[in-house]
């Protein structure tokens, strides 16, 4: 069958790559793709715009096209799962109407308060007179939240009554667009965040491997959020005691609740939770679709055929499916980065040494990258992922690190502690 992937970071080079292991599965088309899906065997770049919902269609239609996997949020906040069923083709991703769960943290909030989800005490205001008044009341720190899609950039977690107050300004005066509607206000929780990334196909939802992800620039945690710097899986703070509290109390009840909606979510339910050290647990948010850095460590782990989960997901088959095979071990992603971001960078810096990275056992996930005629160019603020699989983290973080150094470009910049929660830590021997 073919495959047609929509999106163009390391997250869809990764499903590109995952895709075309399966005996089925015997081309891929990336929309629009990047220099790594470029490279990759049995795999073409389409040049259309994620949002150009047509096009896309018109191209499945006419080439055959079996499945079409949706990488980012923005076109399932567009409905391109709706635009492309109504079309007769066969969608991985929610509907607009699941999307929303991402899309708008006030109508998720008040879902996650209507079916009882462990969630940040929080409220949603319309107008910033009221949020400010609450955010006195409720006092520093707190967190504050734009509505909308806002490209990871929405949130602020206030040490001050002034910096929330200054935030909520911020989204009223527009600064997010039509996030700029609400806002979400709650309380600041403390812990360790996780990511539980779960396949449903709106009955039946199962987790993937727990991942974590490093949000900041710089080394210890510490500088500007990005979109992520390192990730690694299986997260070993998500116990098995942990995962089943959150399958009932966060996974179950999400699509129960989405159920009596009358929101039919087939496709990926991504839960971002915060683990208290004592292990009880909130959730901070959901995404409705794949994680990017986390989808780079937890498909390599991955044994079941990808595309039959995600069919079964489609189909409305998952409970019939055994249960999702892990290869045992650990993975760790480490990300390189151009030069200055996530502020200003340069693009266009010829990279060098993939090629040795891949001979030395890593996966090299491209992001922002393209393929000129002979060569591999950065094109993006995020470049690329190197990924090391191994029996436990000390041996995947080693191994992600010995690829990286393989591979040069001018102003390239990456954190030298991923995974420093976990070094030492035996893994978790999932297999
Ligand atoms: N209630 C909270 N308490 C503490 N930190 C929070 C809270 N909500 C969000 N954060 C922090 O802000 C980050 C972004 O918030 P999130 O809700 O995940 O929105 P988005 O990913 O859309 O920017 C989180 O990863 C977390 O670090
Ligand atoms: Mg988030």
């Amino acid at each position: 069958m073919k495959v047609l992937v929509v999106g163009s970071g390391g997250r869809e080079h990764a499903l590109a790559w995952k895709l075309l292991q399966s005996k089925q599965v015997e081309q891929v088309v990336c929309v629009p793709g990047n220099g790594g899906t470029a490279s990759l065997e049995r795999c073409e770049n389409l040049a259309l715009a994620v949002d150009d919902f047509e096009g896309i269609s018109r191209y499945s239609l006419q080439n055959n096209i079996s499945l079409v996997v949706v990488g980012p949020e923005v076109p399932l906040a567009k409905g391109i799962t709706d635009y492309l069923q109504n079309k007769g083709l066969m969608v991985f991703g929610p509907t607009r109407a699941g999307a929303q769960i991402e899309a708008s943290k006030a109508w998720a909030k008040a879902l996650m308060q209507e079916a009882k989800i462990p969630t940040a005490k929080g409220a949603v205001f319309t107008e910033a007179k009221a949020a400010k008044s609450y955010v006195k009341s409720q006092g520093a720190p707190i967190v504050v939240k734009a509505d909308g899609l806002a490209a990871g950039k929405g949130v602020t977690v206030a040490a001050t009554v002034e910096q929330a107050q200054a935030a909520i300004d911020a989204i009223f005066q527009g600064q997010f667009g039509s996030a700029g509607e609400f806002v979400v206000i709650e309380e600041c929780l403390t812990g360790q965040e996780v990511s539980v990334l779960a396949l449903t196909d709106g009955l039946t939802i199962r987790p993937l491997l727990p991942a974590q992800d490093h949000k900041r620039i710089g080394e210890g945690d510490t500088g500007d959020n990005t979109g992520g710097m390192g990730a690694y899986a299986p997260a070993p703070i998500a116990t098995p005691q942990i995962m089943e509290c959150v399958q009932k109390e966060v996974l179950e009840k999400a699509i129960a609740i989405l159920k009596t909606k009358n929101i039919d979510y087939r496709g990926i339910l991504y839960a971002g939770l915060m683990i208290a050290p004592d292990g009880n647990f909130k959730v901070l948010e959901f995404n409705c679709r794949f994680g990017d850095p986390e989808t780079q460590v937890i498909l390599p782990l991955l044994e079941t055929p990808l595309e039959e989960l995600m069919i079964a997901c489609v189909q409305q088959r998952l409970g019939d499916m055994p249960p999702i095979a892990w290869k045992g071990g650990a993975s760790a992603t480490v990300v390189a980065a151009a030069g200055g971001y996530p502020g200003a960078y340069e693009k266009g810096k010829v990279i060098t040494g993939i090629e040795q990275a891949l001979s030395a056992g890593t996966n090299v996930f491209h992001a922002g990258t393209k393929l000129l005629t002979q060569q591999v160019v950065t094109d993006g603020g995020r470049v690329l992922n190197v990924t090391g699989i191994g029996e436990n983290f000390d041996r995947a973080i080693a191994s992600a690190y010995a690829g990286i150094k393989c591979i040069h470009f001018e102003g390239m910049y990456y954190r030298r502690d991923i995974g420093h929660r976990v070094m030492g830590n035996g893994g978790m021997g999932n297999g």
